[in-house]
This record gives C-alpha cells, sequence and structure tokens, in this order.
C-alpha cells in the first residue's frame, strides 16, 4: 500500500518541526509548501539527509507550487506569521485571513479529500475562515489548540505534583486565547480529580489557580523568551498527534477546534470541545456537562471567538 500523503502548508518554524516529527514516526511521505523560495526545499533536503541517520523510510519535498500536494490525505496549516512580544494572537488576524484564503484555495483545489488541521493564529476565527475559503466538510477542518493547551496544563500540574506527566491528565474547553477555560474538575492525577487533590491537602486552591493562569498564558510565556517568534515544539507535537490519529484511525479523545452544531448549547461556530478523531475526521464532538460557572466561562469565550469571526467577515465580504 502506498505511504500516506502529509502536506505542509508553512514550512517555518512549526512546518518544519512537523516535517522532522511525521518523517522520523514514518507517518508518511512529506511534501513542504511555502511562499519563501529555498526555504522548504533547503528544509525538505536536510531532513531528507537525516533519513539514513534516523533510519527512516519516508520522502520529502519541498515545494512553492500547490500542484505539489496533489491528493494529500492530510493538510497542516502554519502559513503566516508569527507573533512578537506585546503582540496578542488576535493582532495577527487581518495579515493571517489573506493567508487562509490563499491556503484554502490552494486545498480546495488539489486536496480537497484531505483531513485538514490548522495550526495559524488566531486559530479559531483562522480554522472557521479557511473551511469557509476551502469548503470542505466541516468533519474534515479542525484547528489545533486543545491538545496543546492540554500538554500545558498537564506539564505545570505534573510539575506541581513531582508526578510523571502520563499520569496527568487534564481538559481545556474554548478558544485558543486569553479566554481559554482549563477545567479542573475533568482533570485528573491517575483518576483523581484537581478539587479532590486540593481537598486531599495535595496542593492548595491557590497554586491550582496559579497554574490555570499560567496555562492560559503558556503561549505568551513562550514569545517573552524567544522574543523572535512563538512556540513550535510543543505546537507541532501536539498537531501530529491529531494527524496520527486520523491516519490511523485511532478514535482518540482529542480537545479540539471543532465545527459544534448542538453540542455544549452551542450552533454553528469553530472553538476547542473534546473531540473523537478516527477515520472520519472530527467524528464526535463530546457533550460534556459544564456547571454554572464553566458554562459562562465557556460562553465568553465562544463570544470573543464570534467577535474574531465577526471582525473577518468585515475585513473579507467574501466570508459574509
Ligand atoms: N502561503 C504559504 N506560506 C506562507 C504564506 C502563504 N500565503 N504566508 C507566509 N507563509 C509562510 C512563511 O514564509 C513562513 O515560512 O509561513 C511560514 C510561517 O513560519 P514562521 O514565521 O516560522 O511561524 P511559525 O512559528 O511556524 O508559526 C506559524 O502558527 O502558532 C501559529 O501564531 C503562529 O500563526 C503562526 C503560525
Amino acid at each position: 500500500m502506498a505511504r500516506p500523503k502529509i502536506a505542509l502548508i508553512g514550512a517555518g518554524q512549526i512546518g518544519g518541526t512537523l516535517a522532522h516529527l511525521a518523517a522520523i514516526k514514518e507517518l508518511g511521505d512529506v511534501v513542504l509548501f511555502d511562499i519563501a523560495e529555498g526555504i522548504p526545499q533547503g528544509k525538505a533536503l536536510d531532513l531528507a539527509e537525516s533519513g539514513p541517520a534516523e533510519g527512516f523510510d519516508a520522502s520529502l519535498k519541498g515545494t512553492n507550487d500547490y500542484a505539489d500536494i496533489a491528493g494529500a490525505d492530510v493538510c497542516i496549516v502554519t502559513a503566516g506569521v508569527p507573533r512578537k512580544p506585546g503582540m496578542s494572537r488576535d493582532d495577527l488576524l487581518g495579515i493571517n485571513l489573506k493567508v487562509m484564503k490563499s491556503v484554502g484555495e490552494g486545498i480546495k483545489a488539489h486536496a480537497p479529500n484531505a483531513f485538514v488541521i490548522c495550526i495559524t493564529n488566531p486559530l479559531d476565527a483562522m480554522v472557521w475562515a479557511l473551511r469557509e475559503f476551502s469548503g470542505l466538510p466541516h468533519n474534515k477542518v479542525c484547528g489545533m489548540a486543545g491538545v496543546l493547551d492540554s500538554a500545558r496544563f498537564r506539564h505545570f500540574l505534573s510539575l506541581e505534583f513531582g508526578v510523571s506527566m502520563r499520569d496527568v491528565t487534564a481538559f481545556v474547553l474554548g478558544g485558543h486565547g486569553d479566554t481559554m477555560v482549563p477545567l479542573p474538575r475533568y482533570s485528573t492525577v491517575g483518576g483523581i480529580t484537581l478539587p479532590d487533590l486540593v481537598e486531599m491537602g495535595w496542593t492548595s486552591q491557590e497554586k491550582l489557580d496559579a497554574i490555570i493562569q499560567r496555562t492560559r498564558d503558556g503561549g505568551a510565556e513562550i514569545v517573552g523568551l524567544l522574543k523572535t517568534g512563538s512556540a513550535f515544539y510543543a505546537p507541532a507535537t501536539s498537531g501530529i498527534e491529531m494527524a496520527e490519529a486520523y491516519l490511523k484511525d485511532q478514535k482518540r479523545v482529542l480537545p479540539c477546534a471543532a465545527w459544534v452544531d448542538g453540542a455544549l448549547g452551542q450552533n454553528g461556530i469553530y472553538v476547542g470541545v473534546p473531540t473523537v478523531i478516527g477515520a472520519g475526521g472530527i467524528e464526535k464532538v463530546i457533550d460534556i456537562k459544564l456547571d454554572k460557572e464553566e458554562k459562562a466561562a465557556f460562553q465568553k469565550s465562544v463570544d470573543a471567538v464570534k467577535g474574531l469571526v465577526e471582525a473577518c467577515k468585515s475585513i473579507d465580504s467574501s466570508l459574509s
């Protein structure tokens, strides 16, 4: 059987890391696309030359021509600009919306059957715009944010409790921004929920609140340290986890920016929710029960995403 084809639209920091991970994990053959001439070709060649030492079988090709993504099974989109210190993800909206238009048209023309994972920020609004521009079915277009936000939450929790990250599960809902909603009630250490762990005295509410805030600010913390760009190792790893779930029909339960139409009291919006990812793409949005406070926080986040979607419509009238 032929190897799956993975098209990476954007060959910058995240795109290059995605290509490296996809090759090492032998998920398929990789095509790196970018508008910058030489960058995707150079990265693809460098990565291909790592193959003999690492010992993977995958072909890597760099290109500036959308025709080369023809028939891709998965497209992961990181094209656009990242933020700099002092910028919010929302500040990227105008410029990255234009990028989504050309990427959406490229995917529509050459890879209409792909499972598309968007990583470009501001995430929830960009996924919505990419779906509109590409015209692909809603279950085949989603955004990577929840896996990353919950990975950050899990990392900070594992440091606090001094236990393996593998034994920490975490749930983060809502938009990928300041209004994201980490859910302690659905986050556990070895199956014990965070409120129970506070009651047991293993940590304090104050420490937990500080961890939640650090999770919300996780992206900005990295931007502040790097100064010249934003996070790329953890975002790429999170995107690959979603691509693998689709390619191997794993039926993984992963939080991601998915089309919500009926679940969690929402209709017709892309926002971070728990989903099942398998060969059918986003096979299910899990309609979890929220208490009053969680509902209010989720609604605030949904409203923030809606505001960004309206901003997209006012910039590009074809989206109205
Ligand atoms: N088509 C294809 N590629 C494009 C386009 C376009 N229209 N416009 C820009 N690019 C490419 C750039 O040439 C660059 O190589 O997108 C790449 C982006 O790479 P980086 O600047 O290194 O950004 P990166 O850190 O990979 O982040 C990409 O993901 O997490 C988000 O906020 C982040 O929106 C940003 C995106």
